[in-house]
């Protein structure tokens, strides 16, 4: 009634339209979540190396494969190419050591985390100027990365290959340089961020667009706090539109929040470390929003960046970060 409950992309390959995130959550957490993200019918796992909790991940999923709770082709697992290894040299040997953690021969997507790099120490630690800002890598070449990304598809590490954090003129530029097209492109969106213009631009081109923070990632506060940043941000759950739709349908917010991110053709990665939350957010195929409601969600749009990488001091001076003045605080 509410419709499918898969996206497909270019290639054919399906991917379930409601997934989890994993970003911040301790192994303990995220091993118990990830056992009731499963449980409560999740297939689709979104995690990354940045996110330090990939071999928790597996441990779980090497479990529920073992017991054979689940086959290898039902699960959809996402991971990604951190931007300290965003060089076409480490594309192959940084999958291999996710799937090594995951315990996996392979992923169902892999993405290049973000358009820009960083570099670091030899123990891993990020390199850091004078004035105490992370040292960036500006010889980032997004189309040599991408002929070693098309090389995990020829050899089976990847199902399918996409981009996260890219901008249109990013995905355009790609897209004239590549083999195999970028199936997805996965970028903070929500009721507030709605970046339609790079959203249209990636649908024409038959790239599906994944939507992270759907929620607005309350939790980024603590993380943004742990960097030195202080900044407001808004509680999309209370805004008084989205409560009103809420209730009219005898849902949540959040269920709200994700419905509309369905219904306007994209995916969602709500992130939950709480069984009931987990279950709640993927309770959203049993109602649709009338046009009038998502017409009046696509209203809200405010340019509000929420996940805006200046936890990353000093990446701003990358010449691929494209977030410059794209938020209002
Ligand atoms: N590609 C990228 O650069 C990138 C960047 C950011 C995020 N991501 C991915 O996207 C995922 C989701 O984004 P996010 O973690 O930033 O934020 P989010 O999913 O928008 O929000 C997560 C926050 O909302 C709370 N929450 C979850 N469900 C709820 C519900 N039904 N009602 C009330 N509160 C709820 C969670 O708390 P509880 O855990 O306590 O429920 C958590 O604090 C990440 O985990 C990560 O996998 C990717």
């Amino acid at each position: 009634m509410a419709g499918d409950k898969y996206l497909t992309f270019n290639n054919g390959q399906k991917m379930p339209l409601i997934g989890v995130g994993t970003w911040q959550a301790s192994d303990e957490e995220i091993e118990t979540a990830i056992d009731a993200a499963l449980e409560a019918g999740y297939r689709h796992i979104d995690t990354a190396p940045v996110y330090g909790n990939e071999p928790a991940i597996g441990r779980v999923l090497k479990r529920w494969l073992d017991a054979g709770k689940v086959k290898r082709e039902e699960l959809f697992i996402v991971t990604k190419l951190p931007p300290i290894s965003n060089r076409p040299h480490e594309v192959e040997p940084t999958i291999k050591k996710s799937l090594a953690d995951l315990q996996l021969d392979y992923v169902d997507l892999y993405l290049i985390h973000t358009p820009f790099t960083l570099n670091i120490n030899e123990d891993g630690s990020f390199k850091v100027d004078a004035e105490g800002l992370l040292e960036v890598d500006p010889t980032t070449n997004h189309a040599a990365t991408w002929v070693e990304m098309e090389k995990l598809v020829e050899k089976g590490l990847a199902k399918s290959i996409g981009v996260s954090n890219f901008s249109k003129d990013q995905v355009a530029r790609l897209l004239n340089n590549c083999k195999i097209r970028p199936a997805n492109n996965q970028i903070e969106h929500h009721v507030y961020l709605q970046q339609r213009d790079l959203v249209d631009f990636c649908k024409a081109e038959n790239v599906s667009v994944t939507a992270y923070s759907p929620l607005g990632s309350k939790g980024i506060a603590a993380f943004n706090a742990g960097a030195g940043i202080v900044r407001d941000l808004p509680d999309l759950m209370d805004i008084p539109e989205v409560k009103e739709i809420a209730a009219a349908h005898g849902k949540s917010p959040a269920q709200v929040l994700l419905r509309w991110i369905i219904d306007t053709g994209l995916c969602a990665i709500p992130k939950s470390t709480n069984p009931a939350r987990l279950k709640q957010n993927l309770d959203v195929f049993d109602f649709k929003l009338s046009d009038e409601e998502v017409a009046k969600l696509l209203a809200l749009d405010k340019n509000i960046r929420v996940c805006d990488f200046a936890f990353f001091h000093g990446v701003e001076r990358h010449p691929e970060f494209t977030f410059k003045n794209q938020y209002t605080k």
